[in-house]
């Protein structure tokens, strides 16, 4: 089965970039010549998704107007003849784009469920705008190949993980693993998944980062999960839910997962990408 769409969550209020984020979208930040989220479009189209929805609040408008045809300016690059220029900008036309909103912060799996009605496939990725990637493969590149390696029973949810430092548990959602696929040794059935677990509660180091497959039964469970968070959507929670219902899958990613959530992950994020291209 092959992914074709993929929904980009990027209506949070970015506190923690603030007072930046009162007029600019952390995601529109630039790594080298190149906003956030343009990287994680290209992590979609590289991987073969070409249906991308943005969930969005009002004011963060710039991150679809990016990708959005530009017919004059287009015409105009091609009368100068810098046609580098244009080439980058027609890279997008490839892709659809679609944008809904989330008017209010009940949480991510609250900005997905936004995205229902445009969902059309049975499984959907979700790329979260504050993780990169730097590696021979994206972290969705990897998702999607491990993917198409399973049965067609085997096929349910699908979760990218890393190993994360032991002191750093509750900034993360929690795997317990069983057995490994057949497929790959990264490749692990999660039986147990826990939320932002104190370092002596977490079932194992394994932590989730922004990158995930989802069936369409996900979008039946996620209106059910918020009453016991104050109204608060989590994904993990539905997926939660789901275990033992469905198969949920874990792959821990090869390469370089980088946190561009905080300003001093930013920083860093722009370092290495930088020194990757130098
Ligand atoms: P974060 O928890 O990092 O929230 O969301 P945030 O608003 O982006 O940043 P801080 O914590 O206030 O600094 C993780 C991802 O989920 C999206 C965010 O845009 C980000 O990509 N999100 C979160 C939503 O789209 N809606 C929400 O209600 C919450």
């Amino acid at each position: 089965m092959k992914i074709t769409q993929a929904i980009l969550p990027v209506a949070g209020l970015g506190t923690r970039f603030l007072p930046w984020t009162k007029a600019v979208p952390k995601e529109m930040l630039p790594v080298g010549n190149q906003p956030i989220i343009a990287k994680i479009v290209d992590e979609c189209m590289d991987a073969g998704i070409f249906d991308i929805c943005f969930v969005i609040n009002r004011g963060k408008e710039m991150i679809p107007q990016y990708f959005y045809e530009h017919p004059e300016l287009e015409a105009e690059l091609e009368k100068r003849g810098k046609l580098d220029q244009l080439a980058h900008l027609k890279k997008y036309d490839e892709a659809n784009f679609h944008v809904v909103y989330q008017d209010e912060q009940h949480g991510d799996g609250h900005a997905i469920l936004q995205a229902l009605d445009w969902v059309d496939s049975e499984s959907v990725a979700i790329l979260f705008g504050d993780d990169l990637f730097a590696g021979k493969k994206s972290g969705m590149q990897q998702l999607v190949d491990a993917y198409s390696a399973l049965a067609d029973n085997e096929r349910g949810a699908m979760l990218a993980l890393e190993t994360i430092d032991p002191s750093q548990t509750e900034k993360y959602g929690i795997a317990s693993v069983a057995a490994t696929h057949v497929s790959s040794d990264r490749l692990h059935a999660i039986h147990g998944l826990v939320e932002k677990p104190r370092p002596e509660d977490a079932p194992s180091h394994l932590g989730i980062v922004g990158r995930y497959i989802i069936p369409r039964s996900t979008f039946d469970v996620l209106p059910t999960v918020g009453a016991s968070h104050g109204g608060e959507i989590r994904l993990i929670d539905a997926l939660i839910e789901q275990l033992g219902a469905i198969p949920i899958f874990g792959l821990e990613c090869e390469g370089t997962r980088l946190d561009t959530g905080t300003p001093d992950g930013y920083i860093h994020a722009v370092q290495v990408l930088t020194n990757l291209k130098s």
